[in-house]
C-alpha cells in the first residue's frame, strides 16, 4: 500500500475550509488531509460575535446578493437565515435614514435623491451597465483610468446645471457636493480603497455581482462556516499552528513541500492550499525572513504588489436611548472654514451611524483607509468623544460624554433610563482587521496599474510546470512534482474577488483541481 498523498490547507476561513469540504466529501479517504489555522478560531474574516447581548458581524455582513449565491444557498439549507432573537440586519437603514449636515440641518430627501441617483448611475456605468440618468452627461468614461476621477467628472458634467436654495452657509452646490463626497465614502467601504483614484476603472466592469436583494445572516455568517467544518473528522482542522515559512520546488518524490510552524515544528507535504489574505501575503514577501523558500516567481510576487488591499472596520456603540435614527452623514470640505473643528478627522468620512436593527440600542459605522486603521489605535474614551461630538454638530442632539451616571441637570438624576433626552454612549467594540497579523488588511481591489490578469496569476498554482520561471529548486524539468503550493481565497478570483463567495468558489477551485489530478471522481 503507497502513502497516502498529504494536503495541508492554509487557512480555515471561507476559502480553506471550502476546499477541505470539498477535498473530503468527494475523495473516499484517498488523502491524509489537514487545515493548519494560525488564529484560534475557524472563520477567518467572518468572525460573529456579541456585543451588548445582539449578535453582531465583526468581518463578512452581507450576502451581496442571494441570486445564485452559494453562500444564500448554504445559509438557506441549514435554515440560518430565521432566528428568534433580533440580529444586525440593518432593516432601518433602507428608505428611512435621515440626512445630516455639519453646522446643524436637516437636508431633505428632495435634495439628496437626485445625488444618490446620479452616484448610483455612475456606478453602475462603471460595472457597465447602461442606464438613462447619465445618458446625457457625454462621454465622460471615455478616458476614465480611476474610479475617483471618473466619479468626478461625472459630478462636474451633472452639475453644470443647478441651481436651487441652500442651507445656512451651504450653497446648493458645495451641498450637493458634500451628499455625493458622502456616498464616494460609501464606495471607499465597499471596496476597501482608501482613495478611490487608486481604484482601477476598467476593473470595475469585470466585477461580478448576483442579482437579487442583499442581507445579513439571522443566525450569523458564521454557521456558514460550521456547516462546511461540520463534515470533518475531529483533528483535521488544528487552531494556532502558524506556518513561518514554506518550502517548495524541490524534487523529492514524497512530501516535496515542507511547512515551518511558529512553534518551530515541521510537517511536510505534497501539496499545499495557502489561503492567507492578500495582506500577510504581501508582508510575506516583503520581509527579509519571507514566507517562501525559495522566494516566489516574479510573476506571482508582481501581482500580490500590484493589486490592492485595504483596511476597512466596524465600529459599534451601545448608546443609552432605543429608536435612534439611521443617519446619513455630511461633511465639509477639508478646507472649509465653517468646519466644527472639534469633530475629529477620522470621523469625517464615515457616511453612517445606524441602529442595526429598528429596535437596538447598538449604533454601527464603517470606516475605510486610513480612518480605519487609526480607529484601531484610539482608546475607547476618544472615540465615544468623537461619535457623540459628531451627532451633537450634525444633529444639534443633546449629548454626555462620560459614562458615569452622577446628576445630569440639577435634580434630574441619570439612571440609563431609555427615554433620557441626552444621548450617552455606555460601550464601544470595535474590529481590528489592519493590525492583526493573520490579516493585515480586509478585503482586496483592483488597483491601478493592476488589472484581472493579476487575479489569474493569484490562482496559478506553483511550480509553473513547463513554463520558464517558478521551478523552485528542481532544475530538472521532467521530475518535477505537480500543484506543490496552491492559492484560495477571495484575491484569487478575477470577478468575484472581496467577497466570501469569491473565497467559497476559489476553495472549490483548488480541491478539484486535486481531484481532477488525482482522478477522483466519488
Ligand atoms: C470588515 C469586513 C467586512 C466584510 N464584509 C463582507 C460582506 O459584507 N460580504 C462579503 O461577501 N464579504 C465581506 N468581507 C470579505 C470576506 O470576509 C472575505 O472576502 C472572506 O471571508 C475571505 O475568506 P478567505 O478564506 O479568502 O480568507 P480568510 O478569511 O482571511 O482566511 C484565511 C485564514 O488564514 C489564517 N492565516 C493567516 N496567516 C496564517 C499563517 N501564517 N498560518 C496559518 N494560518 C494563517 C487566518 O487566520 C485566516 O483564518 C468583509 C471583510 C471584512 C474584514
Ligand atoms: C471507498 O473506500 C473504501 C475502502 O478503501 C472501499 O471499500 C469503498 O468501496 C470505496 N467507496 C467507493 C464509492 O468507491
Ligand atoms: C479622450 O481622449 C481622446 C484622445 O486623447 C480625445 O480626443 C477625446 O476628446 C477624449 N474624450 C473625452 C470625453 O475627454
Ligand atoms: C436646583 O434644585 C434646588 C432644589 O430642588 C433648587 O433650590 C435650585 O434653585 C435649583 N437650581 C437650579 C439652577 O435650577
Ligand atoms: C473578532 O471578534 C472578537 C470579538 O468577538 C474581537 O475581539 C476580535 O478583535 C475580532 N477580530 C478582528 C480581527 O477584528
Amino acid at each position: 500500500m503507497t502513502k497516502k498523498p498529504r494536503i495541508v490547507i492554509i487557512g480555515a476561513g471561507m476559502a480553506g475550509l471550502t476546499a477541505a469540504n470539498e477535498l473530503y466529501t468527494h475523495s473516499n479517504s484517498t488523502f491524509d488531509l489537514s487545515v493548519v489555522e494560525g488564529g484560534s478560531r475557524i472563520g477567518g474574516r467572518i468572525n460573529t460575535s456579541e456585543f451588548s447581548s445582539e449578535r453582531i458581524e465583526m468581518g463578512a455582513t452581507w450576502i451581496h446578493g442571494i441570486g445564485g449565491s452559494p453562500v444564500y444557498r448554504i445559509a438557506e439549507e441549514t435554515g440560518s437565515l430565521v432566528s428568534d432573537e433580533p440580529w444586525e440586519c440593518m432593516d432601518s437603514t433602507v428608505d428611512k435614514a435621515r440626512t445630516f449636515v455639519e453646522g446643524g440641518f436637516e437636508v431633505d430627501p428632495s435634495i439628496v435623491e437626485p445625488v444618490s441617483g446620479l452616484f448610483n448611475a455612475l456606478m453602475e456605468l462603471a460595472q457597465g451597465k447602461e442606464n438613462d440618468v447619465v445618458l446625457g452627461l457625454g462621454g465622460i468614461y471615455e478616458n476614465a483610468t480611476n474610479v475617483g476621477s471618473f466619479l468626478k467628472s461625472g459630478f462636474d458634467a451633472y452639475c453644470s446645471s443647478n441651481g436651487g436654495e441652500g442651507y445656512g452657509t451651504w450653497s446648493r452646490r458645495s451641498l450637493e457636493e458634500a451628499i455625493f463626497r458622502m456616498f464616494s465614502n460609501t464606495q471607499r467601504t465597499y471596496t476597501s480603497a482608501d482613495d478611490l483614484t487608486t481604484l482601477d476603472y476598467a476593473a470595475e466592469s469585470e466585477y461580478q455581482m448576483f442579482p437579487g436583494e442583499e442581507i445579513t445572516i439571522a443566525k450569523g455568517y458564521v454557521s456558514v462556516i460550521h456547516h462546511l467544518a461540520s463534515v470533518l473528522p475531529q483533528g483535521v482542522i488544528q487552531l494556532n499552528r502558524r506556518v513561518t515559512k514554506i518550502e517548495w520546488g524541490s524534487c523529492e518524490k514524497e512530501g516535496p513541500v515542507k511547512l515551518h510552524f511558529s512553534d518551530g515544528s515541521l510537517v511536510s507535504a505534497d501539496h499545499v492550499i495557502v489561503t492567507v489574505s492578500l495582506g500577510v501575503l504581501k508582508a510575506g514577501i516583503e520581509s527579509d525572513e519571507g514566507l517562501f523558500s525559495p522566494p516566489l516567481p516574479e510573476f506571482k510576487s508582481d501581482a500580490i504588489k500590484r493589486l490592492g488591499y485595504g483596511v476597512v472596520n466596524k465600529l459599534f456603540v451601545e448608546v443609552s436611548q432605543r429608536h435612534f435614527p439611521s443617519l446619513q452623514l455630511v461633511f465639509d470640505r477639508e478646507d472649509s472654514e465653517f468646519r466644527f473643528v472639534k469633530i475629529p478627522w477620522w470621523m469625517r468620512r464615515t457616511a453612517t451611524i445606524a441602529p442595526i436593527h429598528s429596535n437596538s440600542k447598538v449604533l454601527l459605522s464603517w470606516f475605510a483607509g486610513k480612518e480605519a486603521l487609526e480607529l484601531e489605535k484610539l482608546t475607547d474614551e476618544e472615540i465615544i468623544d468623537g461619535v457623540l461630538t459628531t451627532i451633537a454638530c450634525l444633529t444639534g442632539k443633546e449629548v454626555r460624554k462620560d459614562t458615569d451616571t452622577k446628576p445630569l441637570v440639577n435634580g434630574s438624576v441619570n439612571n440609563g433610563n431609555d427615554d433620557d433626552e441626552v444621548l450617552r454612549i455606555t460601550k464601544v467594540l470595535k474590529s481590528r482587521w489592519g493590525g492583526d497579523p493573520l490579516f493585515r488588511g480586509s478585503y482586496s481591489y483592483v488597483a491601478v496599474g493592476s488589472s484581472g490578469d493579476d487575479l489569474d496569476a493569484m490562482a496559478e498554482p506553483l511550480p509553473r510546470v513547463n513554463k520558464k520561471g517558478g521551478q523552485g529548486n528542481c532544475h530538472d524539468q521532467n521530475k518535477v512534482h505537480e500543484l506543490q503550493v496552491m492559492f484560495a481565497g477571495e484575491a484569487t478570483h478575477r470577478t468575484h474577488y472581496s467577497t466570501t463567495h469569491g473565497a467559497y468558489y476559489s476553495g472549490l477551485r483548488e480541491a478539484n483541481r486535486l481531484l481532477k489530478h488525482y482522478k477522483c471522481d466519488f
